[in-house]
């Protein structure tokens, strides 16, 4: 193994420079390896100056930096790019210029740091006879066949700092407090947050909610002396009999964006004669610094990485599996999105500690 790429695609997470730190050094110490950066994503290969060098130098520093000196891009999906031609804007499928790409610069191994959609094309590549290992990243929590993956520990602490801040304001205004938290289909960062800020309601979206349930939670707190009440709500909760809240379509390029449920929820609420007041905490969840379990668990994924490419091991993610790194196909991480179960541990945890999830 002579030569290695590395990338970073979709939204950004605290950890990614952790990994690509640990990439650069192991590949460099261990093997005696150039690696090579490819900028944006998968768009670095079709880009003037997308490719750049990474040596000690270059990650002098980066451990404890948040976002990714590579920079991101997640709409950069090779096989549905968009361009403009003859004035108009089409999407082309540019995955072969990719693969010439990587050919070009003698790759012996491409290392993607990504969520589910950067997995579900490094596959495809991988297809295309790409030799690419897979690198779980996402605050969400939602990649199968990993316990965790690195991001989640820092947005989770981040969240619960938040709970923790609205708790003051709900106690001295006898008001409850709604957050709205990422998550998208899965409610890993509500459920924890949730169960560590002391939440009296969590809504996630594997559990449908009625609004009758959550006002009832709220008014048994005030009956029994607890005049106020903190609600974590994943943005992808929805209503039983309702959808979720978008605030902007998805289309060929774009995901679809949701956003509202908190209002929705804290609306409701105000209606009720209850006095509410909704945060959205958004993309401060993704941003900063990583926790000491993110960097440890990024430098620990980015090490095996190097390992695993150096072992021939493509097509392949690392991931977390009782506390111990390991390895599984692109195929098995990416066939179905991880959410929370409804026997979860968490789950019937929360229920235990009194904490509603608006379902009774
Ligand atoms: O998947 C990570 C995530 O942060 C989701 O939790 C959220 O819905 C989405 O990305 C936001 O994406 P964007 O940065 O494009 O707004």
């Amino acid at each position: 193994m002579k030569r290695l790429g590395i990338l970073t695609g979709g939204g950004d997470a605290p950890g990614l420079n952790a990994v690509i730190r640990a990439t650069v050094k192991t590949a460099i110490k261990e093997y005696g390896c150039e690696v090579f950066g490819i900028r944006n994503g998968y768009d670095g290969f079709l880009e003037m100056e997308g490719i750049v060098p990474l040596g000690m130098q270059e990650v002098r520093g980066i451990l404890p930096r948040g976002g990714t000196i590579l920079g991101s891009a997640n709409r950069g999906n090779p096989y549905a790019r968009k361009v403009i031609r003859d004035g108009k804007e089409i999407t082309v499928d540019v995955s072969e210029e990719i693969v010439k790409g990587i050919k070009r610069l003698e790759l012996d191994a491409l290392i993607v740091l990504g969520g589910d959609g950067t997995l579900h094309i490094a596959h495809e590549l991988a297809e295309k006879g790409v030799p690419i290992i897979g690198v779980p990243k996402t605050i969400d929590n939602d990649i199968s066949g990993t316990e965790v993956t690195f991001g989640f520990d820092t947005a989770l602490n981040i969240a619960m700092e938040a709970l923790d801040r609205l708790h003051t304001t709900a106690e001295s205004h006898h008001r409850a407090m709604v957050l709205e938290l990422m998550g998208r289909d899965a409610g890993f960062i509500a459920l924890q947050a949730g169960i560590s800020g002391g939440a009296d309601v969590i809504l996630i979206p594997e559990i449908p909610f009625k609004f009758e349930s959550v006002m009832a939670k709220v008014h048994e707190r005030a009956e029994k002396g607890s005049k106020f009440s903190i609600l974590a709500v994943s943005e992808g909760a929805k209503p039983v009999n309702g959808g979720q809240i978008f605030s902007r379509k998805g289309d060929e390029i774009y995901v679809p964006r949701l956003g509202g449920i908190g209002q929705v929820v804290g609306e409701y609420i105000e209606k009720q004669g209850f006095e509410s007041r909704v945060t959205v905490l958004g993309h401060l969840q993704r941003g900063g610094t990583p926790t000491a379990f993110d960097r440890s668990l990024a430098t620990r994924f980015g090490a095996a990485a190097v390992r695993l490419a150096a072992q021939g091991g493509f097509d392949r993610m690392v991931a977390l599996k009782c506390s111990r790194i390991t390895d599984i196909s692109l195929v098995e991480a990416t066939a179905t999105l991880k959410r929370v179960k409804l026997d979860d541990d968490a789950v019937v945890t929360a229920r235990n500690v009194g904490i509603s999830f608006g379902d009774e």
